[in-house]
């Protein structure tokens, strides 16, 4: 278990001595090879597993991470593999294989990647933002789950990398799945932080992937999908203090342009305090 708190966040202006460039580096590595599996009679998987390279990079990695005081940390091999049975288990019902030589076999979920759904300008702004409602609904109902530990307390769960990339959406069913638990939120931390922490990387993440389309009307999609004020009010206190979108981490999972940040942050600030008329049934 990761010893951080979120206490030790970084805040106040700037990228606290971090290189601009590392953000977007980090978010263009890739520490999984992927391969398509077909078998007869049974439905399509995908095959995931570590790259040669990942338990190299996952250390200095996570000890960067902790220094942030970021409250993720990126799983080492079978506890990633644990979580991901874990998750699938609790979420979907379903039991994950694994294959020889360290692969993990996964549904293949029908639908596209929610980030690249939100940059194909195919199907006109309304049709891609029932993709982003049917995401923030799926992560709402994930955020809901309890998972039961062998002390007898239980955990609700957290996503811990809650970007556009990691959730699929089908356009024909209109449902969407999170997918991707390698990257865990410290259990330590209170469930109202990890869930606003789910929602900041989805929040500036559809801010940068659906380009075309108002600040306003995102945060008003998200809001209107997910209505618990607790996460809101937790994203905002970090956000008053100063301490989002400062870190590596931040700009690895949304890269965006100054003034749509600044409107959606701005946005974030005063949904708070109207709280009820922006949050529905908060
Ligand atoms: N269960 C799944 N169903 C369908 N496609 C999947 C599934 N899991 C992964 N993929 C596909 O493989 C890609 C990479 O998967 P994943 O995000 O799990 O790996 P990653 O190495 O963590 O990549 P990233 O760094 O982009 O998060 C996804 O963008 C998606 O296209
Ligand atoms: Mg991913």
């Amino acid at each position: 278990m990761l010893g951080t708190t979120a206490d030790g966040e970084s805040s106040g202006p700037g990228f606290g001595g971090w290189p601009a460039w590392l953000g977007p580096w980090l978010g263009k590595l890739r520490l999984h090879a992927i391969e398509p599996r077909e078998r007869l009679g049974r439905p399509p998987m995908i095959a995931k597993r570590r790259r040669w390279f990942s338990p190299l990079l996952i250390g200095p990695g996570n000890l960067c991470l902790r220094l942030l005081g970021s409250g993720v940390r990126v799983l080492p091999g079978a506890e990633w593999q644990a979580r991901e049975r874990t998750l699938h288990r609790a979420l979907h019902g379903i039991e994950l294989e694994t294959g020889p030589r360290g692969w993990l076999l996964l549904p293949r979920w029908p639908g596209m990647v929610l980030a690249d759904h939100a940059r194909s300008r195919l199907n006109p702004a309304p049709a891609r933002l029932r993709g982003l409602g049917a995401a923030s609904r799926a992560l709402r109902d994930l955020h809901r789950v309890e998972l039961p530990h062998a002390d007898g307390g239980c955990e609700r769960l957290s996503h811990g990398d809650a970007t556009l990339r990691n959730v699929l959406f089908d356009p024909g069913t209109e449902e969407a799945r999170w997918f991707d638990f390698d990257t865990a939120h410290a259990p330590g931390l209170a469930p109202a932080w990890r869930h606003g922490d789910d929602l900041r990387a989805l929040v500036y993440s559809a801010v940068e992937s659906f380009a075309d389309v108002a600040v306003a009307d995102l945060l008003r999609t998200v809001r209107d999908a997910y209505a618990d004020p607790a996460p809101w009010e937790q994203l905002r206190d970090r956000l008053a203090r100063g301490a989002l979108y400062r870190s590596p981490l931040h700009l690895a999972q949304a890269c965006l342009p100054d003034g749509r940040r600044r409107e959606l942050e701005s946005l974030l600030l005063q949904g708070a305090s109207r709280r009820g008329s922006l949050m529905g049934d908060g």
